[in-house]
């Protein structure tokens, strides 16, 4: 035995996290692949890895120091489960399996407690960065028990990305809490993306501005209160241009958005346990509505408004739609530790929130500037109902919001479509409100199914007879 670290799953993300496994002091780095061809391409690539080859499970966990640990990476879904089985039976009681890939947390659950059964340690753990974080330090989200992270802490801080001095990793919490925060980390994602992609479009059809002089804004952005990785490459997207036809690459690529899953199951997860993640759900849907093209050309025609959308002064326009993004964004981030808030106390974990934003700030796609103002706003208060209550968000969503209500307003009225930008604000004046119409609500939930409501003024829970006198007695509470 010599290996201190295996990596099981040599895609892409397998053997880039191995190659940056190998790369630091100190570690030894077993392989395996479910075909060997792979394994030995990348012993053949990378001789100055070290690697420590292996064509069998048997080998492969022979080759490991106790306890051993292991990192999966392959595709989630069911082959994740067919290497823990497999895992299983070369491995002892005390031994570490931890997937690498971007598992639903209640999988994580599940397989954690039935591994956990035999004695040895499950850990499903988020790993953000793509392909080149992976490689070059990716933000690493691990859930498990705390014996696992005695041994897997210090390989794992060799390999992340770091932001100010510190490893992004944290012990998440336990059992499914990794995969968890990695869950709402991609709903996050997918809300900064359609937030920055309305921008652009609203942009490009207010100002006439060409993608690659839009890729100058963002440019000019990420020098400021938005700099973000998502910001940054947006400029390089809309910089590019197509080799075949010397069009803007933008529009060439078919508009129709993809997604695996991440997003969709923020929502599920959000929806489930009553958490409003409205802008992460409308970045979610948007998707979904762009990649429905036989809907879409038979709605062409419908009614729109009269007038295209003109723009006076551009500048100003331009700064509108910036701080239109930075208050929705602040919206969208406030939601996302909302969820995990809420996941935590579902779940049993107790999730360091601060220590959460600390890890996004370097290595994973939502890493940003702003996620230190995060960790400021929950060192202050770490048990804060609402991020975006935080003096830093306050003044910062005080500044915004004209702008905000401007450009959602301009869009609205010029037919353009910015969902993640109106429901975000939206959810801000939800939030604000001294009453909301929510009391009509529960008055039509009593009328047509006796639902009962509770009254301002004295305890209790009411029933008013609708169909009788339309008198008020008191009821058995039935939500
Ligand atoms: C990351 C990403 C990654 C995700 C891709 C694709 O943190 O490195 O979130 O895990 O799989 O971004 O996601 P979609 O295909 O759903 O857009």
């Amino acid at each position: 035995a010599a290996a201190n670290i295996g990596v099981v799953g040599l895609a892409v993300m397998g053997s880039n996290l191995a190659r940056n496994l190998a790369s630091r002091e100190g570690n030894t780095v077993a392989i395996y692949n479910r075909t060997p061809a792979k394994t030995e391409e990348l012993v053949g690539a990378h001789p100055e890895a070290g690697f420590v080859s292996t064509a069998t499970y048997e080998e492969f966990a022979a080759s490991l120091v106790k306890p051993r640990a292991a990192i999966i990476m392959v595709k989630a879904g069911a082959g994740t489960d067919a290497v823990i089985d497999a895992l299983v039976n070369v491995f002892e009681p005390g031994d570490i399996i931890v997937d690498g890939g971007n598992a639903l947390f209640t999988d994580t659950i599940r397989r954690e407690k039935a591994v956990r059964a035999t004695g040895i340690n499950y850990v499903g753990m988020g790993v953000s960065g793509g392909e080149e974080g992976a490689l070059l330090g990716p933000s690493i989200m691990p859930g498990g028990s705390d014996e696992s992270w005695v041994t897997l802490g210090p390989i794992l801080k060799s390999i992340a990305a770091v932001a100010e001095g510190e490893p992004c990793v944290t012990h998440v919490g336990h059992d499914g809490a990794g995969h968890f925060v990695k869950m709402v980390h991609n709903g996050i994602e997918y809300a900064d993306m359609q937030l920055i992609a309305e921008a652009y479009d609203l942009i490009r059809r207010g100002t006439g501005r060409t993608p690659a002089e839009i890729a100058e804004v963002f440019a000019e952005w990420n020098r400021g209160e938005l700099e973000s990785y998502l910001i940054e490459i947006t400029a390089e997207v809309l910089r590019q241009v197509d080799a075949s036809t010397g069009t803007p690459l933008v529009d060439i690529i078919l508009d129709q958005a993809g997604a695996k899953g991440t997003g969709a199951w923020t929502v599920q997860t959000a929806l489930d346990l009553g958490v409003p993640v409205s802008g992460i759900a409308e970045a979610t849907f948007a998707r979904s509505l762009s990649s429905h093209p036989e809907q879409r050309s038979v709605s062409r025609d419908l009614p729109g408004p009269q007038d295209d959308l003109t723009v006076d002064d551009v500048d100003a326009f331009i700064e509108d739609v910036r701080l239109a993004l930075f208050a929705s964004k602040i919206v969208a981030y406030s939601q996302g530790f909302d969820e995990i808030r809420a996941g935590a106390a579902q779940y049993g974990w107790s999730i360091d929130l601060g220590a959460v934003s600390k890890i996004w700030r370097g290595g994973c796609i939502i890493r940003a500037q702003f996620l230190n103002r995060i960790a400021d706003a929950y060192a202050e208060t770490p048990d804060l109902p609402v991020l975006l209550t935080a003096p830093y968000f306050v003044e910062a969503l005080g500044r915004a919001q004209d702008a905000w209500r401007r450009i959602v307003s301009t869009a609205a009225t010029a037919g353009l479509p910015s969902p993640a930008f109106s429901s975000s604000l939206a959810y801000y004046d939800g939030l604000r409100a001294d009453r909301l119409p929510a009391a009509l609500i529960q008055g039509q939930r009593d009328f047509f199914g006796a639902h009962t409501y509770k009254r301002i003024d004295k305890e209790g829970t009411f029933h008013t007879l609708w169909s009788g006198d339309r008198t008020e007695i008191e009821a058995e509470d039935t939500h």
